[in-house]
């Protein structure tokens, strides 16, 4: 009698854990896809309610006040985003970028609505398809949007940043490379973000720059 409860139970805890184990990761996961769309959904609410598209083009609306923000949150981290939307004087001075009043859990929303524009660049992809030279130069500045800020390759850019499309004229190729490596190393508190580009990333988009 002994055994016979012994084997079934060995049979039936296992079934029995894993049916619990598979229907709580299933609920945490319905509640964590759930707080992830109301976040994103609140920082739309936001994003309206402080009319950031009178400045910033967000999806494809949008004012050119402020840099397209479909990519940023591939060229800042949370921390800096968190900082800038805090007070975007301490960040950059005289900037025309209002300081908005925030409750708590708002500037998290809002990087979460933004975040939900975002597309991963994938640089070895782009690199394998297109060699290492201009064309995959051409091709990551796209991805990576640079044209936010700069006036690069027939895109409009912004008058306040330097056109790319000149910059031949006024550094060396080897500045420029230190440059992508590192902006902050170069000349500490400039906005240009660090992009962490690989070694080949930065030698494709400088063939592009100098072609
Ligand atoms: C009056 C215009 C204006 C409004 C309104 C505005 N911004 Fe900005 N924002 C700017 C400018 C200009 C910059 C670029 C910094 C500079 O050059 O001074 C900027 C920069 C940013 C950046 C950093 C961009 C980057 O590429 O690093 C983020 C993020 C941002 N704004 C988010 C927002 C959000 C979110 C709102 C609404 C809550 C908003 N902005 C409203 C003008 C504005
Ligand atoms: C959020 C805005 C922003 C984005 C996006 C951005 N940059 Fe910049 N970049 C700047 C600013 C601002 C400067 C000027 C630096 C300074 O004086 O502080 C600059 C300077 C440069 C320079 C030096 C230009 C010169 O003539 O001195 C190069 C090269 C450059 N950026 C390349 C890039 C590339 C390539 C990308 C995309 C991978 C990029 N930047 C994306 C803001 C940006």
């Amino acid at each position: 009698m002994q055994l016979i409860f012994f084997t079934t139970s060995l049979r039936t805890l296992p079934a029995f854990y894993i049916k619990w184990f598979v229907g709580l990761s299933f609920f945490l996961l319905t509640i964590c896809a759930q707080a992830e769309t109301t976040s994103v959904a609140s920082g739309l609410k936001l994003v309206q309610q402080f009319a950031c598209q009178s400045c910033h083009t967000i999806g494809d609306q949008g004012g050119i006040v402020g840099p397209n923000l479909n990519q940023v949150t591939i060229r800042r981290d949370k921390q800096w985003l968190m900082d800038w939307l805090k007070d975007p004087a301490t960040i950059k001075q005289g900037t025309l970028m209002p300081k908005f009043d925030w409750k708590p859990g708002d500037r998290e929303a809002v990087i979460d609505y933004l975040a939900s524009f975002a597309t991963q660049v994938d640089g070895d992809a782009i690199i394998a398809q297109k060699g290492k030279d201009e064309n995959a130069g051409k091709a990551l500045i796209q991805a990576y949007q640079c044209a936010a800020c700069h006036k690069v390759a027939g895109e409009p850019g912004r008058m306040l940043f330097p056109d790319l499309t000149t910059v031949k004229e006024r550094r060396t190729p080897e500045w420029e490379r230190n440059w992508l490596k590192d902006p902050q190393a170069i000349k500490p508190g400039t906005f240009m973000p660090n992009f962490h580009l690989s070694d080949d990333e930065i030698q494709a988009i400088t063939s592009y720059l100098y072609r």
